[in-house]
Parts: C-alpha cells; sequence; structure tokens
C-alpha cells in the first residue's frame, strides 16, 4: 500500500500563515476561541495557532462521525466545552458530506456563542449532502480518501508531514 503526496508539506504551512493572517486580522478585536474537532484537526489547529498574531484560547470537542470510510449521518458528542457568550472558530480537518459540522454548527449555537464561524483545512465538494458555508478554507480537493496531517484510516497516518492518498493494490482508494 503507497502513499502518492496530494499536498506537500510546504505547500500546506505556506497556506497556513495565509489563513491565520487573515484569522488574525478579522479577529483582532474579539476574543478568539478556537474549537479543534478531534481527532482529526489536532495538526492543523496546533500550526494555526502559532501562526495567529492575535490573543486566542483553544478548546476541543470530539464527536463520532465515521466508521471507516463511510459517515454514517449521525454523531454523537462525546466531550463539547462551554461556549456561551464566545466567538467561536471552529477547526477541522475536511469538510465530505457536511453532516458532522452542520451538527456541531446547531449545538453551537443552541449553546449560546455569540458568533460561530468555521476553518477547515481540506474541503471535498463533491460529496456534500448538506450545504455548508466555510468561512476560511485551505484547499479544495477531488474526491478521493486522503490521510496525513492528522487525517487518518483506521487511526493511522495522522503523522505525515503531508497530505497523501492511498493506493491500494493499484485500485485507488475512492
Ligand atoms: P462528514 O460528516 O462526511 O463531512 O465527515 C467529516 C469527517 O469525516 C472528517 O472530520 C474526517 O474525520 C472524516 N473524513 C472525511 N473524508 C476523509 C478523508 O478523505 N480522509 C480521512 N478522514 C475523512
Ligand atoms: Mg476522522
Amino acid at each position: 500500500m503507497g502513499i502518492d503526496v496530494l499536498i506537500s508539506e510546504q505547500r500546506i504551512k505556506r497556506r497556513v500563515r495565509e489563513l491565520a493572517e487573515e484569522i488574525s486580522s478579522e479577529y483582532k478585536h474579539k476574543d478568539l476561541l478556537l474549537l479543534g474537532i478531534l481527532k482529526g484537526a489536532f495538526i492543523f489547529l496546533a500550526d494555526l495557532v502559532r501562526a495567529l498574531n492575535i490573543p486566542s484560547r483553544c478548546d476541543f470537542i470530539k464527536v463520532r462521525s465515521y466508521v471507516e470510510r463511510e459517515s454514517s449521518g449521525k454523531i454523537e458528542i462525546d466531550f463539547f466545552p462551554a461556549v456561551e457568550g464566545e466567538d467561536v472558530l471552529l477547526v477541522e480537518d475536511i469538510i465530505d458530506t457536511g453532516l458532522t459540522i452542520n451538527r456541531i454548527k446547531e449545538e453551537i449555537r443552541k449553546s449560546g456563542a455569540k458568533s460561530v464561524r468555521l476553518c477547515a483545512l481540506l474541503d471535498k465538494p463533491e460529496r456534500r449532502k448538506e450545504e455548508v458555508s466555510i468561512d476560511y478554507l485551505g484547499f479544495s480537493i477531488p474526491n478521493r480518501f486522503v490521510v496525513g496531517y492528522g487525517l487518518d484510516y483506521n487511526e493511522r497516518f495522522r503523522n505525515l508531514p503531508y497530505i497523501g492518498v492511498i493506493e491500494d493494490a493499484g485500485v485507488k482508494v475512492r
């Protein structure tokens, strides 16, 4: 099983810096709360927060929605911090069907956040089942199953410094 590089470490670094600049200028006069969606967003969030030049706080949300390669369409919340009155920026690894992120956004609004925006590293628009508004996007990618930079296949490959595509014995995975 080989892995082809789709987005190199250098391209990711450059794009993360650009996103951080945009976020820093738009949240300059706010008290930003970054909410990383576990586990996939942990590496992206770590790089993003270090590239910001404004004060911020970090917390995490943990949901379960994905078994192997398919979204089950429902989520179970394992961990959800207090967000009342907060300017929340959700940080997600990838927007696929959109079901997970829309459920999370709903929960955050219901819990009384002052504002909710979304920053996603990757977007697979071809797979969308529900419309999602992405305020800050790293890269739009084709409909392929990707790993690395926090994203996993059955918990593996999160540590790759790039975004890669798995090639399984010559058969392309999705
Ligand atoms: P959605 O509800 O279908 O949008 O699912 C989004 C979640 O599925 C992401 O947070 C990822 O954890 C996972 N996911 C979707 N596509 C991929 C992929 O290509 N590689 C790894 N994980 C993925
Ligand atoms: Mg995942």
